[in-house]
């Protein structure tokens, strides 16, 4: 079949690679010139495990462009994954409109635009009407919203736990179904607004269990008892479930965030008042401050002109992804309280230094570490579960270790002379 994906970012880079390793020829569309260059190149914009080298198996079926003209005219099925992201609390839709109206100019022979961005129940009537405003040409909407995670997009996007097919006529569903034949999981057939809701629904969820978790967390402390075992314990109900549960320095990224508060905005317009949503983003705040509260506790009180070592920049680990990370709130909060911050990370350093100011980048911990007073878990990459702590010890200045991802064992630690803290625990 041939593909068009619009958007080369970790969506549409991702969906584009997998739909040509099933076969089809797929053109992928961005604006960003730069970007458009570098694919070209064989030069892939950010980290994905696996990513880059699916795309080299398979470049005689991926071509990349800047020139909607290139690429729409002979496509059948059309992707939309442009960015979707926040504009004070609400969906930033330009890029998406841009995209719609590219598309319409340039539609030659009837064909499906599928929406994967993540955009407002219902707007398939006002896109609609502006794509016909371009286009003589027959097209049908549909929308199957994307659940990928970063830093394990292609094993979701290949193995999804559902594919979900939002559309108005059962003939684009067929199409569609058949599309997606070598995907696995289960599959949802339903109305476009129904489909466009399970992904603000999902998006607001997952975070829902995570401020959940950190809020007993909270407890844990202050009883003495050990969120992972209460939180373990909880999941073993199978009507709760485990996933999601771990506490820590709560939710970032690219999509918990925005979504949660595009759909408390959405609710608004709506004459709702989605108050839960409001107290799971407060949680999500506030856990930031009850992780610096502990360091400038552990320190002694202050951390003013202490050097202080954040491991792990990104938001999750395994991606160079830094938006909404965690580690930019706690680096700002260190920073307001006097503390010299050094940061590791295995790839997000180039990204974060777009974002921070003031702070020391170490690709090695262990260099950063040098004279440290504490030592900050953030992101729990691989790499930081399997550190030395014994040469640590030797190099830190005073052995505190405050873990935001109750990653470390506490008895091992406290054996080696360490002071530790995780969160509830
Ligand atoms: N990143 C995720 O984990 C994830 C997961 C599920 C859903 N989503 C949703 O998918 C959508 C895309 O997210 P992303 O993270 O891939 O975004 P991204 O920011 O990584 O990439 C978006 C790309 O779209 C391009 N673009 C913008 N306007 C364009 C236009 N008019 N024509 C062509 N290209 C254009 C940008 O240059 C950019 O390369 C969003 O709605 C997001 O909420 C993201």
């Amino acid at each position: 079949m041939n593909l068009a994906v619009i958007g080369a970012g970790y969506v549409g880079l991702v969906t584009a690679t997998v739909f040509a390793k099933f076969g089809n020829k797929v053109w992928l569309v961005d604006i960003d010139e730069k970007k458009i260059k570098d694919l070209k190149k064989g030069k892939i914009p950010f980290y994905e495990p696996g990513l880059e080298r699916l795309i080299k198996k398979n470049t005689a079926k991926l071509f990349f462009t800047t020139n909607y003209k290139e690429a729409i005219p002979q496509t059948e099925i059309i992707f939309i994954c442009v960015g979707t992201p926040n504009r004070n609390g609400e969906v930033e839709l330009k890029y998406f409109f841009s995209a719609a109206r590219s598309i319409a100019k340039n539609l030659k022979k009837p064909a499906i635009v599928v929406i994967k961005s993540t955009v407002p129940p219902g707007i398939n009537k006002q896109i609609e009407k502006i794509m016909k405003k371009y286009t003589k040409v027959k097209f049908d909407l549909a929308s199957c919203p994307e659940f990928l995670r970063e830093g394990k997009a292609l094993e979701d996007t290949l193995n999804p736990y559902r594919v979900i097919i939002g559309i108005k006529r059962k003939s684009v569903a067929d199409k569609l179904l058949k599309l997606h034949q070598k995907i696995s999981g289960k599959r949802l057939v339903c109305d476009t607004a129904s489909a466009q809701l399970i992904k603000y629904a999902s998006n607001a969820y997952l975070p829902t269990k995570i401020s959940f978790a950190n809020s007993i967390s909270v407890l844990c402390d202050k009883f003495g008892a050990d969120v992972n075992k209460v939180m373990e314990g909880m999941g073993m109900d199978g009507r709760i479930g485990p996933d999601f549960l771990s506490a820590g320095l709560g939710y970032g990224g690219s999509c918990f965030p925005k979504d949660v508060a595009a759909l408390i905005r959405l609710a608004k317009k709506a004459d709702y008042n989605f108050e839960i949503l409001k107290a799971i983003q407060k949680a999500n705040q506030v856990q930031i401050d009850y992780f610096l509260k502990k360091i400038v506790r552990l320190c002694g009180g202050s951390i003013r002109n202490k050097k202080i070592v954040v491991l792990g920049l990104a938001f999750k680990p395994e991606t160079s992804d830094m938006r909404e990370a965690r580690s930019i709130y706690v680096i700002k909060g260190l920073k307001r309280r006097g503390a010299k911050v050094c940061a590791c990370d295995p790839v997000a350093i180039s990204e974060a230094k777009k974002i921070l100011s003031g702070v020391r980048f170490f690709a090695d911990p262990y260099q950063a570490l040098k004279g440290a007073e504490a030592l900050l878990l953030v992101t729990e990459w691989k790499d930081y579960r399997q550190l030395d702590f014994k040469k640590i010890k030797r190099l830190m200045k005073s052995p505190v270790v405050v873990d935001g991802r109750n990653i470390y064992n506490r008895k091992r630690l406290e054996k080696l002379g360490f002071i530790y803290e995780g969160i509830g625990r």
